[in-house]
Order: C-alpha cells, then structure tokens, then sequence
C-alpha cells in the first residue's frame, strides 16, 4: 500500500511525501482492516514528524504518523465478534499509522458512521471528542450546573470541550481564542463568553470571569495553553475548582509558581494525555462517546435547525499528496477547526 512517509526519518513539513510498497497491515485477533478515505491531522503528527514525540514507547504505534481516520471495512480478524461486515462505513481511533491506505485496528476502538456524516467529517472527531470526552468528564468529573473556562475554544479539541461541556449541562461557559472569527465560532457552538485574547482593548479573560460570576470564579477550567495562562487560570478558578491540563502550547515552565495558588482555594491541578492510554481506557472514552455524543452526531440536521448541532468544524480539506501544505497550515495557527486529508485512490 501507499502510506505517508518522512524524508530522512524526521523533518519539517516538506519532509512529508507519499510512499510506495508499504507494508499491509494484517486483520489478526480482533483487528479490522479499514480502507482509509480520510485522516484528521493533530499537533502531535507535528512532534513525531520532528522526532519529538516518544511514540516509540507506546506498543501499537509505528513510524507512520496519525491518529484518527475513516473509511470502509475491508478483512475482519478471526476473532471480531461485533457487528462490522464488509463494506460498513466506520470511523475510529487509533495508536498511529492513519495516513495510510490502510489501518488495522481493534474493532472495540471503530464506530459505525452515522448516515448523514461526510467522511471528511468523521475523521476528525474521534480525537478532539476522545479527548474532551475524558478531560470534562473522566478527569473534570464536571456536574450539571458547574461552570466552564475552555482555552483555545476553536482548536479542535477546544471545540469539542465546549460542546461537551454544553451536553453535560454546564452553567455557564468561558473559552478564549485568538481572533474575532474564533470568538464567534466559539458562541456558535454553545460558549457564554468568548475574549479574544489578543485584543488588548478588550478585558482579559480573568477579569471577564470575575465580572460574569461575581468573584466566585469558575469550577472547571480545560487549559491547553500553559505557561502564559497559569497565573490567571489560579485566578479564575472557584473554592475547590479544578484545573485540567490537557497541552502547554505556550510552553511548559511556570515563572513564579506558588503552591499558594493552589492551596488558598484547595485547587486540583489535573493532567492528561490520551494517546498513552491503554486500550482499556480508549475503550471506555468510545462507549461514552458512543452513548453520549454519536446519536446528537447523527440528527445533525435536525439540530442545526435549532442552531445547537455537536460535530467538528472542518477548517479544510486537503488531498493526501497535499499533506505537507496541511502541516503548515496548523503551524500557522490559522486554522479554526479540523484539517483533513483525504487518501486519493485514483478512482473516477
Ligand atoms: N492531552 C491530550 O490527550 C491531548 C489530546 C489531543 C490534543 N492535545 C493537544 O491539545 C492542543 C490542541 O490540539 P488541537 O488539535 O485541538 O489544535 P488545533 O486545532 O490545531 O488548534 C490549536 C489552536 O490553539 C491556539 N494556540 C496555539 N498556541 C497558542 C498559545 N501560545 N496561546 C494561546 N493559544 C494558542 C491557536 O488558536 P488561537 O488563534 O486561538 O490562538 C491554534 O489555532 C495541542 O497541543 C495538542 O497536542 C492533547
């Protein structure tokens, strides 16, 4: 098969190229073997791609880069027991090896696509979803009720934390992002409040927070930026709140940290990563995602009638050869959304 491969073994995004002769994965146990119609980019295929991501440790992930897909069924294992035939259009995550033509994966980690969801769609949710599935719920533990900051609201991830949050019935939802059009999109999907941080002229996230409840703060925050949030993230938390780090993309050393913060207001400071997770636990995230989210996905239409529909924005669609261009694009940071290459087969 052909499969995305990286010049010299780690480089920039030019590196990227589209190889041949690859080697087929094998449906054994309880593996599928997808044909893969199209992969969701993440910014971890950035720090493999760099060599800086330690995939190596975890067992299932090999040297092709990506993590989510969709596509057709194509061999069952001789030990599948679930309901996935030939042909089934399915969606899943995976430990790596997405940007391929084929994918075996376990089939307790596929979800049968619902009818009305694109391809292109379907490949970007299962990581930005899995991840805000486990940082609301299984890490946040987040009641009905509670309140919400979500930083970098229109990144993938922070999309589907807003959106989760909403299904979870939060009180009220804070989340940051970068431009005006983010902001908005933020609204879009079901946020209170959106700052624009980079807008000097305009209160910081931490005195919106305050104003909006009072002083009390918020109960949850899910921060994926880190470093230049923290100080106001201790800020912003409520008695007892908790904070959730999911990424440090502002980096990762805090000047000035003062366990203080954390003990005047008895916080919880909370990590997590998803894609070292054992299989048990993946699992877990697909069955919530299943029971919890899948069903709103597939009465999208109807729901976007009443302005409240849960899914991904896809920020743009790449054809596979065109991967490196993709990379780029979310080393700008000018996407909103999911970036998505589909795998061109040739076919008319
Ligand atoms: N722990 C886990 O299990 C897990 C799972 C998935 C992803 N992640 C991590 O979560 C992060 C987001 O991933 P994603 O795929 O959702 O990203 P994405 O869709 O590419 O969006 C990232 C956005 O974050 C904002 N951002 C970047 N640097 C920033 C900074 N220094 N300060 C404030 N905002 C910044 C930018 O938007 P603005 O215009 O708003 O600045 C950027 O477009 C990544 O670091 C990823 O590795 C972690």
């Amino acid at each position: 098969m052909r499969a995305v491969g990286i010049h010299g073994g780690r480089g920039n995004a030019d590196a990227l190229y589209i190889e041949d002769n690859v080697a087929d994965p094998v449906a054994t146990g309880d593996h599928i073997v997808v044909r893969i119609k199209a992969f969701g980019l993440n910014r971890m295929d950035i720090m493999q791609r760099e060599d800086r991501y330690p995939y190596k440790l975890l067992p299932e992930s090999g040297p092709i880069l990506g993590v989510e897909f969709s596509g057709l069924v194509e061999t069952l294992g001789p030990e599948c027991k679930a309901d996935f035939q030939v042909g089934h259009r399915v969606f899943g995550l995976a430990y790596g090896s997405a940007y391929a033509e084929r994918i075996a994966v376990s089939e307790r980690m596929l979800m049968h696509m619902p009818d009305d969801l694109d391809f292109e769609e379907a490949a970007g949710i299962p990581e930005t979803f899995f991840t805000a599935i486990q940082a609301v719920h299984l890490v946040g533990d987040m009641q009905p009720g509670q309140s919400v900051l979500i930083h970098a609201g229109a990144s993938g991830v922070g999309q589907a934390a807003i959106q989760v949050a909403r299904q979870a019935g939060a009180s009220v939802i804070f989340a940051t992002a970068g431009t005006d059009a983010k902001c908005q999109l933020c609204r879009q999907l079901g946020a209170d409040h959106a700052i624009n941080y980079k807008d000097t002229s305009t209160p910081d996230f931490a005195e919106v927070v305050a104003r909006e409840t009072n002083g009390r703060g918020v109960d949850i925050i899910i921060d994926l930026v880190g470093q230049s949030y923290w100080h106001r993230n201790a800020a912003s938390a409520a008695m007892e709140g908790k904070i959730v780090i999911v990424a440090a993309m502002s980096g990762s050393v805090i000047e000035g940290f003062d366990l203080r913060q954390l003990l005047n207001k008895r916080l919880s400071l909370l990590s997590t990563t998803l894609r070292t997770r054992d299989a048990a636990y993946q699992v877990r995230l697909r069955d919530v995602f299943v029971e919890q989210i899948l069903p709103h996905l597939a009465n999208k239409p109807a729901l976007k009638e009443n302005g409240r529909s849960l899914g991904v924005t896809v920020d743009e669609v790449f054809p596979w050869q065109r991967v490196g261009d993709a990379h780029k694009k979310m080393e700008s940071n000018t996407n909103a959304g999911k970036l998505i290459c589909v795998v061109d087969y040739g076919e008319v």
